[in-house]
């Protein structure tokens, strides 16, 4: 459909070909961007990034996304890529070592905990505070993160996660404010349904999750590529008026109770 022709973006977050990322960089190819994807030394390295990369054509740029600097280095060579400002930005980024040393929510350690929020959440606003100094997206331009309702209503498993994805969520209305009064740039948060992936996998009871989960939901559970189709829409300039929200995009799960073949 051509719904970003002319547009030009930067993704995160791409690991594998299960990565929600993977998805939306094909996605937003597709649909006629120009994309950059970025990740962690350790991810070009040793996951299927740079192929991926190399099956699309573009460019791959090395950042930690809790460092200001590589964050400085990530933004000044998009934009020396792109010759300038660029349209869209979609955050990908999420782990717990807490959930990966197998610590209890009643057990955590502080300082793993500190690494969550950090690396899930604090590198959203780390990357907009980038971005806007830099004055690096053009007018109208859309970032995206992705979030878990463990968020808005306690699930058990998600850990401290679910506190990494609540500031993440409101760092997106925060920095939204400022970047849409002053630069019209939207922020927006996209609540996703349990999706089969590396990051998924290291929630305790993941299989029995997505499986509650996809029965609760009246639509099912959205896939990945359903994620993808709906982050390029809010990329597009049909949703220009949508900021600061968190959209949940998850088959109708947020909004259940009962559904008929979670009675069964
Ligand atoms: N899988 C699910 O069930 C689900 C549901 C809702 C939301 N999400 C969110 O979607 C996003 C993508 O996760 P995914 O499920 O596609 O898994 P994934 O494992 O494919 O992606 C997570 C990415 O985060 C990157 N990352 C980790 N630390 C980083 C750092 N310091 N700097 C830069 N990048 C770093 C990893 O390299 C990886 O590419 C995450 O925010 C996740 O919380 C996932």
């Amino acid at each position: 459909m051509e719904l970003l022709k002319g547009k030009k973006g930067l993704i995160t977050g791409v690991l594998n070909d299960k990565s929600i990322a993977w998805a939306v960089a094909r996605t937003a190819v597709q649909e006629g961007a120009q994309i950059v994807m970025t990740n962690t030394a350790v991810a070009n390295r040793l996951g299927q990034t740079a192929n991926l990369a190399a099956q699309l054509g573009c460019p791959l740029f090395e950042a930690d996304a809790t460092s200001l600097e590589d964050l400085d280095r990530l933004v000044d060579s998009t934009m020396e890529h792109f010759g300038g400002k660029f349209d869209f930005v979609l955050h990908s980024i999420g782990t717990s070592p807490n959930i990966r040393k197998h610590r209890a929510y009643s057990d955590l350690d502080y300082s793993l905990m500190g690494k969550t929020l950090d690396i899930s959440a604090l590198s959203l606003h780390k990357m907009l505070q980038t971005l806007y100094r830099k004055d690096a997206l053009n007018e109208w331009g859309s970032v995206v993160a992705l979030t878990y309702i463990a968020a808005d209503r306690a699930v058990c498993g998600y850990n401290d996660m679910a506190d990494a994805k609540a500031l993440l969520q409101s760092i997106t209305r925060n920095f939204g404010v400022i970047y849409g009064s002053e630069r019209h740039v939207r922020i927006n948060t996209v609540s996703q349904s349990p999706t089969a992936t590396t990051a998924g996998s290291g929630i305790e009871g993941m299989e029995k999750m997505l499986e509650w989960s996809n029965r609760v939901s009246p639509l099912g559970n959205a896939s990945a590529q359903d994620c993808a189709d709906y982050v390029c829409t809010l990329f597009s300039d049909y949703t220009r008026m949508v900021t600061m929200q968190n959209l949940y995009h998850d088959g109708g799960f947020s909004t259940t109770a009962l559904s008929p073949a979670s009675m069964e």
